[in-house]
């Protein structure tokens, strides 16, 4: 393959200035014109591929996926965008915004809700994610950047366990989906959250049926000053049953 593309425009300058001289061109240096031109754009379809930086191949990945074998099938069924919309829906109805308005979610997985929450505050005020794992946070924190996102979070790339996360720093933290369970301790996963929120701030806590039943988090509130101010079951889908709670520190 040739490196850079002087050859091609070397050979439409040579077919141009004879078009020019008006001497004419022979038939076989037309073809050779066009064929220059074709083999020309290839080239530069070629280079302009292989240009791509690394954060664009990973970026490229990361889009692949969500439609792939593995999440594709779940992304767009009618039980995860039932899901999303709910969540979405709640936390615009339920919760008030205030100018300097401080939100932190605890993980991204995909940054969906990440993202919505940042259109959620834009003009008002800051979002912060905190995922433990690195590659998750990086190309969050890329692809955000890069689809010019008008409020990108500031991301932590941290465990929720970590000693060293802002302490009460946050008028609301949002923890949803499977992210409790993934963290292994539901107790220590909840103190932590807490922990992040200034008194009379808010946890919005969304989490499916199957693996935390309401009781659980009743209890643990049960031994805290806390107050669940609103417990929302949706069992719309029977195969993903969850409940969304509004918790006043
Ligand atoms: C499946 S995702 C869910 C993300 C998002 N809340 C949602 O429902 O779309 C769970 C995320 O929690 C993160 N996670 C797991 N353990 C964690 C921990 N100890 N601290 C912070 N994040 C953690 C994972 O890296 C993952 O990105």
């Amino acid at each position: 393959m040739i490196e850079d593309d002087t050859f091609y425009i070397w050979g439409e300058e040579c077919i141009v200035s004879k078009i020019s001289s008006e001497k004419g061109i022979k038939l076989e240096e037309q073809f050779l014109f066009v064929f220059n031109r074709i083999e020309q754009t290839k080239h530069n379809l070629m280079m302009g591929a292989l240009s791509m930086n690394k954060e664009d191949e990973k970026l490229l990945q990361y889009y692949l996926e969500l439609k792939g074998p593995n999440a594709g099938e779940w992304n767009s069924s009618p039980q995860c965008l039932h899901t999303q919309l709910v969540t979405r829906d709640y936390v615009k109805k339920t919760f008030d915004i205030f100018d300097e308005i401080q939100v932190c979610n605890v993980g991204i997985g995909t940054g969906d809700w990440d993202d919505y929450l940042g259109y959620w505050l834009k003009g008002r005020g800051g979002l912060t994610s905190i995922d433990i794992d690195e590659s998750i946070c990086e190309i969050f924190e890329y692809r955000q950047q890069r689809e010019q996102h008008p409020n990108p979070s500031k991301v932590l790339c941290r465990s929720i366990f970590d000693s060293d996360l802002p302490q009460e720093a946050f008028d609301i933290v949002t923890l949803i989906g499977s992210a409790i369970n993934e963290t292994g301790d539901f107790k220590k996963c909840l103190d932590s959250c807490f922990s992040l929120i200034k008194h009379g701030g808010y946890l919005m806590f969304m989490a499916s049926l199957k693996y935390t039943p309401v009781e659980m988090l009743e209890e643990y509130i049960s031994n805290t000053k806390y107050h669940i101010v609103q417990k929302t079951v949706y069992e719309v889908f029977l195969e993903y049953p969850f409940f969304i709670s509004k918790i006043r520190k």
